[in-house]
């Protein structure tokens, strides 16, 4: 199970990377706005920003939505750096461009996926992830969770390579749920990461060892 960060945030992205747990992260275009940033050139700066923090993959989303335009701007950003993957939405012009980056040995993220159809025409194309979002299928009173699921025995009984990248998660419930489902990848906020920290016992309990500790040491 992988890890990736799911903020275009730098100083949130090194508090990830200095725990030692981050394989990767993932953007988009509202992640990468809500850090203010404007402008073709310094988005692709950015991008590479985040490359030289974390060794692993980094999804870069393009902004076209036909297929020339999609492949023009993924060859560009496949070519920033090693690491980075191209995001393409799950639309049939992206369906085609992956097809097209998979030919070109350009690994791909087909992101807004919200079924298992969608998941099957990207793996039949070649992404390298497929990225089911949990949370806003949890919003609209449907389960995420019971998506990632359907997509992993899917891929696991065709034998395809595509690795399921579960997104849009929103806890560390939702981190757990989908290590149950089987997920390859889970992209979370910094908060959900921490919370697999959290638990009472461990706070009471480090709280009376060094209480012990300091009754016979002082
Ligand atoms: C990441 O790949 C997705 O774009 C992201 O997880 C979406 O999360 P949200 O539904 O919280 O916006």
């Amino acid at each position: 199970m992988k890890f990736f960060i799911d903020t275009a945030n730098l100083e949130q992205i090194k508090e990830a990377n200095d725990m030692g747990v981050l394989d990767g992260v993932t953007t988009n275009p509202t992640l990468m706005a809500r850090e203010g940033i404007k402008g073709e050139e310094n988005c692709r700066k950015h991008y590479v920003d985040i490359c030289n923090i974390v060794n692993g993959d980094v999804s870069a989303e393009v902004i076209a939505t036909d297929y020339e335009g999609m492949t023009r701007e993924g060859e560009e950003l496949a070519a920033l750096h090693q690491n980075i993957v191209v995001k393409v939405p799950c639309t049939a012009d992206g369906i085609k461009a992956i097809k097209y980056f998979s030919g070109k040995n350009i690994r791909t993220n087909c992101t807004l996926v919200f079924s298992p159809g969608q998941a099957l025409l990207a793996a039949k194309a070649g992404a390298t992830y497929v990225s089911p979002f949990v949370g806003r299928l949890d919003d609209i009173s449907s389960d995420g969770v019971e998506l990632v699921g359907k997509i992993v025995d899917m891929y696991t009984f065709y034998g395809f390579d595509t690795r399921v990248l579960a997104a849009s998660i929103r806890s560390a419930q939702h981190i757990i749920q989908c290590v149950e489902a089987g997920a390859d990848v889970a992209t979370c906020p910094l908060a959900a990461i921490k919370g697999l920290l959290k638990h009472p016992l461990t706070d009471s309990g480090l709280a009376t060892f060094l209480a012990d500790h300091q009754q016979v040491n002082s």
